[in-house]
């Protein structure tokens, strides 16, 4: 734990020094590759690690130079790399081969996600594989099983907290369950996504175990202290994650010491400031690769490095850990993409992209918190300044790069609420967080929200908030008062935002259960596991008995199922919609309409016009203009056509448009 970030060397010295490290290191690898690989997958190693040396050895630099045998480390890990590669299936390595050609893939049009819990949503992971026809129904490409690792007992977080990074969870199957599913999913085209808990283990892994029991290597596993003095000086400055259910950032245990536990006392977090720790890591990563995952879910990245004095998010070492992680799995497995989850700030977030003084690879993939955030701001204010200002800050993500844009996850929703955003808009960042917390708990009188507030911290005043998108969108109040237009307003406003998800730039994400506006499970307190915890809110068990109301029209279920099912089909269309481009937010005229254009340099052009507000209204066409669009039509209606009358574009409550004029 260095006190001060390790200042960057000179590039071109990094550069001179891997080159060189790079030229003594090949012959030993490309023998070793050769033997295990045969010739041709030998070269194909060989050549992604001349492409990638540089950016490995410059990360690891950063994190490790200071300890001295950087070659003696890399060697290790390439050698690792090239028994993963040599251990890959034929299939992967086939689809390895395909990806490397298209590298696009994740960037493309199609691309439709769908997130959801193995058994919530059907049981085993064998049950999954009986639902294909159901995600292929709704257009999915991707999909997203939550934590399937293997966990301590509860309570484990909702499977955050691994004992066995190797092993599937009991429950749910085991590891060749999971590689036949990713199979079946590959065939279909749909890409396997699983989380892997980087920057913490159960205290019942095996390292923590060893650890506990006194074996000084794994001891350096953990950040572990002999009293309180240090964790006192780092708490100083430490956000709490949990206040209300696990207060403070460090546990004692007993014949150990102190343990920084940032989440929950029983989620150790891993020292990456040990080399061992990385290498471990890594391992896993190409393990679970070789299975036939194709997306890495890195949970909770921003918190991979601790520096006094700090948050200890987001630490510069972050974005190097996490490049030489991508350097690497992708010399074995040029298939898989990571996703960062980093629920942190607009400047910060792109960062997880690889926005840097120049683009440094990182992850592919990256949760846009801030479009989901600011899309419930706008739904509960009826007003799109804030969301307009925050979104024209962001950089744009680099090109081979995408978000995934999401209504709603299994976590609460925080308010990402930038002050000087709140500021530029006239607002107190402060008092429109507690204003949306009232609104979408319920608490705020005209609120059409029925939702819970999480972690009310009375000390700071924060809290975040619970519930399903049909609940916090008001299908759940609008079916209690029985009230036909009311139900067809909230439908209305949970496509809206689902239809800003499916269009603003990236893989969109259906979590489970909201494409048939499943509300609210106010069971989850029956579960002594789940009482204290009320992210279960919105954790429901897939009602099947709705699922199957889907193709009915008049049914709500059916309503949604067909609406986003929709905007996948329309969006399959739409080129502009690839990755690649970069979407910017324009002004209108009416405070309601959310504007945001798709300049793409290849694909054409699209703007979308959302009306967050309850009634029909109109805004001034010269953005269509403004947007470079000539003879626009509206992707989103059968026949093209959009309300275009003396100069303004009328659109209804809480209606879109997709125009382009490809
Ligand atoms: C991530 C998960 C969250 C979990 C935390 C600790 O933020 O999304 O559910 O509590 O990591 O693993």
């Amino acid at each position: 734990m260095a006190d001060e970030p390790r200042a960057l060397r000179p590039a071109s010295a990094v550069r001179a020094r891997a080159t060189s490290a790079l030229q003594r290191l090949q012959p030993a690898l490309a023998e070793h590759a050769r033997a295990s690989l045969g010739a041709r997958d030998a070269a194909a190693l060989l050549a992604r690690v001349q492409r990638r040396f540089i950016d490995v050895y410059q990360a690891l630099d950063e994190v490790y130079g200071a300890t001295g045998d950087l070659d003696g480390l890399m060697a290790d890990l390439l050698r690792l790399v090239a028994d993963a590669a040599a251990t890959r299936d034929d299939d992967l390595r086939v689809l390895d081969h395909r990806r490397e050609i298209a590298p696009d893939w994740h960037l493309r049009e199609e691309q439709v996600g769908y997130v959801c819990y193995a058994d919530r949503f059907a049981g085993s992971l064998a049950e999954v594989a009986d639902q294909l026809d159901y995600l292929s129904g709704l257009g999915v490409t991707y999909l997203h099983l939550m934590p399937l690792l293997r966990p301590r007992p509860s309570p484990n977080d909702g499977g955050y907290a691994v004992v066995d990074y190797r092993a599937v969870d009991p429950r749910l199957g085991d590891m060749t369950d999971l590689e036949q599913l990713a199979a079946a999913l590959r065939g279909r085209g749909i890409s396997l996504c699983i989380d892997l808990v980087v920057n913490h283990t159960a205290r019942e892994h095996a390292w923590a175990r060893r650890a506990a029991a006194g074996d000084p290597v794994y001891r350096d596993y953990y950040h572990v202290f002999g009293d309180r003095s240090l964790p006192d000086r780092y708490s100083a400055t430490l956000p709490e994650v949990f206040p209300d259910t696990a207060p403070g950032s460090f546990t004692e245990v007993p014949g150990l010491g102190w343990v920084w536990t940032t989440f929950h006392d029983y989620q150790w977090d891993l020292n990456y400031a040990n080399p061992r720790v990385f290498r471990e890591m890594l391992d896993v990563m190409l393990f679970l690769a070789n299975r036939g995952v194709e997306v890495l879910r890195l949970d909770a990245v921003p918190f991979l490095w601790k520096r006094e004095g700090t948050a200890c998010l987001n630490e510069p070492e972050v974005h190097s850990l996490l490049q030489a992680f991508r350097g690497l799995v992708g010399c074995a497995a040029p298939a898989v993409v990571f996703k960062a989850e980093a629920i942190v700030g607009p400047d910060e977030l792109v960062r997880y992209l690889g926005v840097h003084d120049r683009h440094r690879p990182e992850c592919e993939l990256a949760y846009h918190n801030q479009l989901m955030v600011m899309g419930w701001s706008s739904a509960a204010s009826r007003d799109v300044g804030l969301m307009t200002q925050a979104l024209s800050r962001m950089r744009p993500p680099p090109p081979t790069t995408t978000w995934v844009t999401y209504v709603r996850c299994h976590d609460d929703i925080g308010w990402a609420v930038a002050d000087e955003d709140a500021a530029a808009r006239g607002l107190d960042a402060f008092t429109h967080r507690r204003f949306l917390n009232d609104f979408y708990s319920g608490s705020f009188a005209a609120s059409f929200a029925h939702g819970a507030l999480f972690q009310a911290n009375p000390v700071t005043g924060d809290a975040r908030v619970s519930g399903t998108a049909a609940s916090l969108c008001g299908i759940e109040q609008a079916l209690e008062l029985d009230d036909r237009a009311l139900l067809g307003q909230a439908v209305r406003r949970l496509l809206l935002l689902y239809g800003l998800a499916f269009s603003y730039g990236g893989i969109p994400l259906i979590y489970m259960g909201d494409e048939i506006a499943q509300v609210n499970d106010a069971a989850y307190t029956d579960d002594p596991e789940h009482t204290q915890d009320n992210r279960w809110l919105h954790r429901p068990a897939m009602d099947w008995a709705a699922a199957e109301r889907r193709h009915d029209p008049a049914s709500v279920a059916g309503m949604v199922f067909e609406g986003l099912r929709q905007l996948g089909a329309v969006r399959r269309g739409l080129p502009a919609l690839r990755a690649g481009g970069d979407t910017r937010p324009l002004w209108t005229d009416d405070p309601a309409v959310f504007a945001y254009a798709r300049i793409h340099p290849r694909e054409g052009t699209f703007l979308g016009l959302a009306n967050f507000g309850d009634f029909a209204t109109s805004c001034d066409a010269g953005i269509l203009g403004a947007a470079g669009l000539r003879r626009p039509w509206d992707a989103l209606a059968p026949d093209g056509r959009f309300g275009l009358h003396e100069g303004r574009i009328h659109l209804p409550g809480l209606g879109m448009l997709w125009l382009t004029d490809d």
